[in-house]
């Protein structure tokens, strides 16, 4: 485990001189300076190890782009393959059109797709589409969809970037286009839409996690109120998506936004997103200038080729619901053995932890640190962790839990 004199620590303390936060992602500072690993040097399977060689069974999975493990040969081998063969051309490769292939047979709502590096950066191609195509500007969003939340006043941001001052440098005039409303409830939905609906050219929603099963209702009829009022419908199945099902969430609950935009899970790790959806829509982007250069980078483009074959041959879906029930029902059973207010809800594949009392959250996972088990507020589980490892986990967390209410 890192404590203020590990390798990890005193190397992480360095970097904060040149890399601004020390880490590019907020959610990924560590933030516990006796017990959080400050440094991750390596992966495999379901397990990482810190720079001072300490092994943890991990639920952080990157944050969530791990779907099938750490350095899984069969995802390497695709892209050591490619690398032979170079990176990125002047020029599209044949790979992108192939995997964009896979993609509308795979995906619902995909008529159309094109590529992007990042979550966020999909989500803002979507919204300039959904503009152009309504000639309306106004965006109503529910959860995170990716840093430019930060241009609504009222957003939902994750711990790392809600404890800064995200609105600082959004003109009022923009944060007024962008307005976030809440999941699961239609109602403040119907209300906003009976005022405003005709200024909103799209909704972008990201499923709540803790209570993801609204969705069942509430999606749907959201779907509806959009199409009442020519609103375009933009899902974010940035998590969802190669987890509820590879359509993610309007696949599982059987709805049909206008685009959807997809990025960690669909190739291990590998830096993708897309952007897809209907065929008009998307084959506006050129005529938008939504352009990037490594949109068809083609080792990310490799991994997802042998991402989507490995979800097809292995069954993947199936075992991270599996392994992710096994996980929460161990967890929940401590919980209750330690008298700890404090749960794991929502769907197995992306559950949340749930605390009745904010000051119990870092003392827990500070605890599962120094016993080898690495969390995250969504802990999710990946193709590599089996039944062993999610025992072993469980094992783990017991003596977290031991360590704590005994004050030891
Ligand atoms: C649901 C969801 N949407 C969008 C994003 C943004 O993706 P990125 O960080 O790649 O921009 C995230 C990232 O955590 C996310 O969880």
């Amino acid at each position: 485990m890192s404590n203020v004199e590990s390798v990890s620590r005193k190397q992480y303390q360095r970097s904060l001189a040149y890399l601004a936060y020390g880490s590019s992602t907020s959610s990924k500072a560590p933030i516990m300076e006796d017990s959080e690993p400050a440094l991750i040097a390596k992966g495999k399977g379901c397990r990482v190890w810190d720079l001072d060689g300490n092994e943890y069974i991990d639920f952080r999975n990157g944050l969530g782009p791990v779907t099938l493990g750490y350095a899984v040969e069969e995802i390497n081998q695709a892209i050591s393959e490619q690398l032979k063969c170079g990176i990125v051309f002047g020029h599209p490769h044949p790979l992108e059109g192939e995997v964009a292939e896979g993609l509308v047979n795979a995906i619902p709502c995909a008529e159309r797709v094109r590529f992007l590096k990042t979550g966020g950066e999909a989500v803002a191609a979507c919204v300039k589409i959904a503009r152009n195509a309504t000639g309306r500007n106004k965006i109503l969003n529910c959860g995170y969809n990716g840093w430019l939340n930060t241009l609504s006043l009222s957003a939902n941001c994750p711990q790392g970037i809600a404890l800064s001052q995200p609105s600082n440098g959004v003109p009022p005039e923009v944060s007024a286009l962008h307005v976030s409303l809440p999941w699961g409830d239609i109602d403040p939905w119907k209300d906003y839409f009976e005022h405003n609906g005709k200024d909103v050219a799209a909704v972008v929603i990201a499923s709540s996690y803790p209570d993801i099963e609204l969705g069942k209702v509430f999606l749907p009829a959201l779907r509806k109120l959009t199409q009442e009022y020519g609103v375009l419908m933009i899902m974010d199945e940035i998590v969802t998506g190669f987890r509820l099902a590879i359509g993610g969430a309007h696949e599982y609950f059987d709805f049909m936004p206008d685009m959807a935009v997809f990025s960690k899970g669909m190739a291990n790790g590998m830096p993708i997103s897309a952007y897809l959806g209907k065929g008009d829509l998307i084959d506006s982007a050129k005529s938008l200038g939504i352009s990037s250069t490594f949109g068809g980078e083609t080792l990310s483009l490799a991994a997802m080729k042998a991402v989507l074959q490995f979800y097809r041959e292995k069954d993947v879906i199936k075992h991270l619901w599996d392994t992710g029930r096994s996980f929460m029902q161990r967890v929940n059973t401590l919980f209750e053995k330690y008298g700890m207010a404090a749960s794991i809800e929502g769907f197995p594949v992306c559950p949340a932890f749930q605390f009745k009392d904010p000051a119990a959250v870092l003392p827990f996972y500070g605890a599962c640190y120094r016993n080898g088990l690495s969390l995250y507020c969504v802990p999710y589980v990946n193709y590599s962790h089996k039944e062993a490892d999610i025992a072993e986990a469980a094992e783990r967390m017991e003596r977290a839990l031991k360590e704590l209410t005994n004050g030891q």
